[in-house]
């Protein structure tokens, strides 16, 4: 059974902190905002932002237990933890919030690392993710003049500057994100 927006609402903000929930709350303001300019669904890109980060303050032990009992991308398990949440999101999403709507799902699911031929969805959830008013990192400006420009500049801004942080800290980058990347600028040239 699909919930109504407001228990939507009720049953995300109460498993997450405080601060994670004003960051939920910015991200459906700017996904809304985004998909009214880019001609994407307002509504679907409110409700993906509602439940992007639903599975996020999840035990990492429940997050990989979701993973490899039912099957999802268990690839996930040999990287970063921070990517979790997104697959075990759009998995809950549908199993636990009753959306069927496979353009939300998928949303969900590709808001951190973006994936090859990214829906309009998709890159509105994972742009308004990076620009939400509440965001503050450096570089966060350049990556807000971009999302004027265009959905692929703001994006190609935001994975450069994840790329540039995991680069400056010698940290594993999925790979992923590097295709994601690339297929943005391959959109913008095509
Ligand atoms: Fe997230
Ligand atoms: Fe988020």
């Amino acid at each position: 059974m699909a919930l109504s927006r407001e228990e939507l609402i009720q049953a995300v903000s109460s498993q997450m902190p405080a601060k994670r929930w004003k960051h939920t709350q910015g991200v459906m303001e700017s996904a809304v905002i985004l998909a009214e300019k880019y001609g994407a669904d307002p509504v679907k890109a409110d409700i993906a932002a509602i439940l992007h980060d639903v599975a996020k303050y999840w035990p990492v032990a429940e997050m990989e237990a979701v993973i490899r009992d039912n099957g999802l991308n268990a690839e996930l398990l040999s990287h970063d933890k921070q990517l979790w949440h997104s697959e075990v999101g759009a998995f809950v999403a549908e199993r636990d919030y009753g959306v069927s709507d496979s353009e939300i799902i998928n949303a969900i699911r590709w808001h951190t690392s973006g994936r090859v031929g990214m829906s309009l969805l998709d890159k509105v959830v994972c742009l308004a993710d990076y620009i939400e008013p509440g965001r503050d990192f450096p570089g966060v400006e350049h990556i807000r003049e971009q999302a004027q420009r265009s959905l692929e500049e703001g994006l190609i801004a935001g994975f450069d500057s994840t790329i540039s942080l995991l680069l400056s800290q010698r940290r594993v980058i999925y790979p992923l994100t590097v295709l994601s990347r690339n297929d943005l600028i391959a959109q913008l040239h095509n």
